[in-house]
């Protein structure tokens, strides 16, 4: 049994005051026993504000990124201990945007996994194809390269104690989303890439998901939670896609 995962990724959103606002208001909702568990993702500044405000809450709390070095001289990096040491449970690994505007590759990607777990984080790895990739259909090509770096450097096993996030490049706000079919066949194809261990994964669907097609999403058999950029800015429809992944 996999429990339902709901991250949201603000990308490089917010400010004190909103930052405050918005997770007050979803945590006076967002009381009590769930059966989804809901992680949010702010930028690292604002980490520790995040780690303050949800310390009594049943919301955890995780980096965008993270460095592939332990520490030294690699300015503007942010290591995996320093995210642990503020509280951080998860750390994004290989968003599309990092990877595009970043020239983060598979093998980068690959080590910044390893490094999130060698300091006790819990990786949600990001993958999916462009639309010129899913037109030339290459994606379960390319998906299945961008998993293949990280078993081959992490180990299969490795892979059992993290998220993996399918984000077709496509759907990433621009109001397209995947259909629940088009989804499911690539998480489908992500758990049998991922042989025996695969079945305990949680393998999460972001792209423009929102209150109104989250529902549909998460009937798929495969998809055990989403990963939340534009809605997670909104508490109302944050909430709402949390309550659908109950
Ligand atoms: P949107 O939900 O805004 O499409 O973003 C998805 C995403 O990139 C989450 O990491």
């Amino acid at each position: 049994m996999r429990r339902p995962l709901v991250v949201a990724n603000w990308k490089m959103n917010g400010s004190l005051a909103s930052n405050s606002e918005r997770l007050q208001s979803f945590l006076a909702r967002w009381k009590g026993v769930h059966q989804a568990e809901v992680a949010v993702c702010p930028p690292a500044v604002y980490l520790p504000q995040a780690a303050e405000l949800l310390a009594q809450s049943n919301v955890g709390i995780g980096a965008q990124d993270v460095s592939a070095a332990d520490e030294g001289a690699y300015t503007g990096e942010v290591s995996g201990g320093m995210l642990a040491d503020i509280g951080c449970q998860y750390a994004l690994v290989g968003h599309s945007e990092r990877r595009e505007y970043h020239g983060e590759t598979d093998a980068l990607v690959a080590k910044k996994f390893v490094a999130a777990q060698r300091h006790n984080l819990t990786p949600v790895l990001c993958v999916g194809e462009t639309l010129a990739q899913r037109e030339a259909d290459e994606t379960l090509v390319v998906v299945g390269e961008q998993l293949k770096a990280v078993v081959d450097l992490a180990g299969r096993n490795a892979v059992a104690s993290a998220v993996v996030a399918y984000e077709p490049v496509w759907a990433i706000g621009t109001g397209l989303t995947a259909t629940p079919e088009q989804a499911q066949e690539v998480h489908a194809y992500i758990r049998e890439q991922l042989g025996s261990i695969g079945a305990g994964v949680r393998i999460l669907y972001g792209g423009s998901v929102k209150p109104a097609n989250a529902e549909e999403l998460f009937s798929q058999n495969d998809i055990d939670g989403a990963l939340v950029g534009g809605a997670s800015l909104n508490s109302d429809d944050f909430y709402s896609i949390c309550q659908a992944a109950e």
